[in-house]
């Protein structure tokens, strides 16, 4: 049988290039040689794809078969590469461009949500522009604490939890360094709770895991600097939680039009016992002891299976789409 040829990207132009080489290097050395040829392609923090690039043009011979972007972050998860791999007519792993715009966008990701009804924590988005507006309305009747966020960013850059009004003024600074458009959410006490889901049209979901953030909260230096996060798997939660948590995460995966694969993280509220979407992550981490990996084997689904699933996945979509009309 001929063996498919699979670009492994990784790199790329945001913060998150380090954790991106991590996660590639992870899965190169998972893949099974006897079914796969694999290419990988490294693009640089200055945006230099090497050994080559692939072109936009779908009647050029590709290099590749299928690729699988473990780019992290801006240009990676937010659908401008995939935009590239929809023009090349080159199957892709994980969310389309959409899927991918809507989940690097928490203001627009959580308008989508609640359309579906499902349940988020109470929020505001203000743009750079009506900052000062929002201030002058908001400051003293708004719930604190409060999470302040840059609403296109990832890795808990850029957010600061704001414990009283006189420390927001400087949170929506920070946040609008970053990003045109913040958020602002009710801070709430809970248990951080993610579930993995696969598939495309029929998405099925992992057994929940748990985060136990070794700061004040799942904050940058808690995710990547001390090392001293705890990921629980399978997550101690009753029967029922369980079930709940895994179908908000597929009815999620649905509303924000998700597909191959994408971690949901819930917030369960501790004195209530009541489930949030907090976010989905259309590319989370991918090293083998990442918890988007490690949530499927807890699950029954070994790594290197895992990474044969997600191709055949980009493999279908791909042919599905291909037999759609595109001239009338
Ligand atoms: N509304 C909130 N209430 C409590 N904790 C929050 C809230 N929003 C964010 N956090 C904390 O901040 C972390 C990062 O926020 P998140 O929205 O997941 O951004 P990112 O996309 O950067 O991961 C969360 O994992 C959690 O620890
Ligand atoms: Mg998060």
């Amino acid at each position: 049988m001929k063996k498919i040829r699979v670009g492994v990207i990784r790199g790329g132009r945001s913060g998150e290039h380090e954790v991106s080489l991590r996660s590639a290097e992870s899965i190169l050395n998972a893949m099974d040689r006897e079914k796969y040829d694999v290419v990988p392609i490294t693009i640089s923090h200055e945006g230099r794809w090497e050994p080559f690039t692939i072109s936009a043009d779908p009647s050029t011979t590709h290099a590749v078969d299928v690729v699988f972007p473990i780019v992290h972050g801006t240009y990676g998860e937010d659908g401008t590469i995939q935009g590239l791999f929809e023009l090349a007519n080159l199957p892709y792993v994980g969310a389309g461009v959409l899927g991918s715009a809507i989940g690097m966008d928490k203001d627009v990701m959580k308008r989508l949500l609640r359309a579906a009804s499902l349940p988020i924590v109470e929020y505001w988005s203000v743009r750079k522009s009506e900052l000062d507006s929002f201030l002058q309305s908001q400051l003293n009747s708004l719930p604190y604490p409060l999470f302040v966020k840059p609403a296109n960013l990832g890795s808990s850059v850029g957010i600061t939890k704001t414990h009283a009004p006189e420390e927001l003024p400087g949170a929506l600074q920070t946040a609008a360094e970053y990003d045109q458009k913040i958020v602002v959410e009710r801070g709430v006490d809970a248990r951080e709770i993610e579930v993995s889901v696969l598939g495309n049209d029929d998405p099925i979901a992992s057994v929940p895991g748990e985060i136990i953030p070794s700061r004040e909260f799942y904050d940058y230096d808690a995710k990547y600097v001390d090392d001293n996060s705890r990921l629980l798997v399978p997550a101690p939660l009753s029967d029922a939680a369980v079930q709940e948590a895994q179908q908000l995460a597929v009815a999620a995966f649905k509303a924000l039009e998700c597909s191959g694969m994408a971690r949901v993280d819930l917030f369960l509220e501790r004195p209530n016992g009541k489930f949030y979407v907090n976010e989905i992550n259309t590319l989370p981490g991918f090293t083998s002891i990442s918890m988007y990996p490690k949530l499927w084997d807890a699950s029954g689904i070994p790594y290197p299976q895992l990474i044969d699933r997600l191709i055949t996945l980009a493999i279908e979509r791909h042919s599905e789409k291909s037999k759609l009309r595109t001239r009338y």
